[in-house]
């Protein structure tokens, strides 16, 4: 007879070769300090690329204080219960109304997590007559909830960035039409750093009567001229049906955002199942998040420096050969041809422990077997400094491990 945990005693499942062994490097690692560009990994001083701390908020001074008074006033649990029964307050609505201000829609719902916003929202507004066309390469809370809306039915995956992919999956959404069309993509994709082709989706969700959802995770308080994000940065955030943004990147918090027209930002408030069986936000996030978005509003200069850094680290690693992709964004993909998982191990054991640079690595099947991809985030707390020590440690790996970079991997990853 077989016993359901068998699994668990062998090297199965998602990242089990990890698992199996223990492993904390590589899998799980722990990081000291509070979260920003220095901190402690297994006892020495880290330069951290692997935080979306991207405007530094994390260590903010004013937001640290309307924490203080928030939890001072509330605890950390208040309210109790689903917003539906006992855990609604003004301060909740409030924060939805500046929220929606912010991201200039009608109406706007909180959620706890960015991760159940994605999936409450598309599960509340799919039925079993509507379909989903999702960008292949979504994020897992936008393919979770595609698969959980569209259970046991079709739904449309196209091609990355594809829309010529995305005007055919329309065209036989639109021939089998028995509902609705949702098309759901992100903003920014976190790990590439590229964009989703807005304009474009906007007139194809026009020309096909479909509504568009965007995950904007990355590109919330990142993206255009006031950190509204990707809609504001191709100024089309009034052609966006739905608008989504977390709390756990920029805003350095905890929670995520749908915001709107009334009627549907309303219809999902009753119908999210992430939020309706779920107690809702405390307050101590509700009311620090209200002072987060007036730092936001007021200090332009960090987004700023998010940008030049960035551009300070992409034009340095390309000065050095190694292929940053199409990031059209802060986040910084660098491809590098590693031949095995061991070096591409290898490669990130040696930038941590030689050069005290701390980056996350992903390989296989996310990029090209022998391929691994560093995804670095620059963040205002970074320093000029900390971009030069880097860029020696990338020069001196590629040296050392006598790096071939005229192959350019992200060619192959499109
Ligand atoms: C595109 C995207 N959507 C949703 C999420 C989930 O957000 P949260 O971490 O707030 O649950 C993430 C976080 O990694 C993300 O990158």
């Amino acid at each position: 007879m077989n016993d359901l945990f068998d699994k668990c005693r062998t090297n199965g499942g998602s990242f089990g070769a990890f698992r199996a062994v223990g492993d904390s490097y590589f899998t799980q690692p722990i990081l000291e300090g509070l979260p920003g560009a220095h901190m402690q990994f297994r006892g020495k001083p880290v330069i951290v690329w692997a935080i979306n701390n991207y405007l530094g908020l994390a260590d903010n001074p004013e937001i640290k204080a309307a924490a203080r008074a928030a939890l001072e006033r509330w605890g950390t649990f208040s309210p109790m219960g689903s917003r539906m029964l006992t855990g609604n307050t003004e301060a909740h609505i409030a924060l939805e109304q500046r929220l929606a201000a912010f991201l200039q829609k009608p109406a706007s719902v909180v959620f706890n997590y960015g991760y159940l916003g994605v999936i409450g929202s598309i599960t509340a507004l799919v039925d079993k007559n509507d379909v989903v066309v999702m960008d292949k390469l979504s994020h897992a809370s936008i393919v979770d909830g595609t698969l959980l809306a569209s259970f046991g039915r079709r739904f449309r995956p196209f091609q990355h960035n594809d829309m010529d992919d995305l005007e055919g999956q329309l065209k036989g959404a639109n021939r089998d039409r028995k509902g609705g069309i949702l098309i759901v993509c992100e903003g920014v994709y976190g790990m590439r750093g590229d964009l989703a082709e807005l304009p474009a989706m906007c007139d194809l969700a026009e020309r096909y009567g479909a509504r568009l959802f965007v995950d904007d995770a990355h590109g919330f308080g990142i993206m255009g001229a006031n950190g509204r994000g990707c809609g504001e940065h191709f100024g089309v955030q009034d052609r966006i049906d739905l608008y989504f943004g977390t709390f756990a990147k920029a805003f350095a918090a905890i929670g995520g955002v749908t915001a709107g027209e009334r009627e549907p930002v309303e219809y999902i408030r009753y119908n999210a199942r992430t939020n309706v069986f779920a107690k809702s936000l405390p307050l101590l996030y509700v009311e620090t998040l209200l002072a987060t978005i007036d730092v936001i509003e007021q200090r332009p200069d960090l987004r700023e420096r998010v940008w030049a850094l960035a551009k300070r680290l992409q034009d340095g690693l390309v000065a050095l050969g190694y292929d940053v992709g199409d990031t059209k964004t802060p986040i910084t993909p660098v491809y590098v041809p590693a031949g095995s998982e061991q070096t591409a191990m290898e490669m990130i054991r040696i930038l941590r422990e030689d050069y005290g640079v701390f980056v996350s690595g992903v390989t296989y099947p996310v990029v090209p077997l022998g391929v691994v991809l560093f995804r670095m985030i620059p963040t205002a707390s970074h320093s000029e400094e900390d971009v030069e020590v880097t860029l020696r440690a990338f020069r001196e790996l590629r040296d050392r491990l006598h790096i071939d970079l005229s192959q350019k991997p992200s060619a192959a990853n499109r």
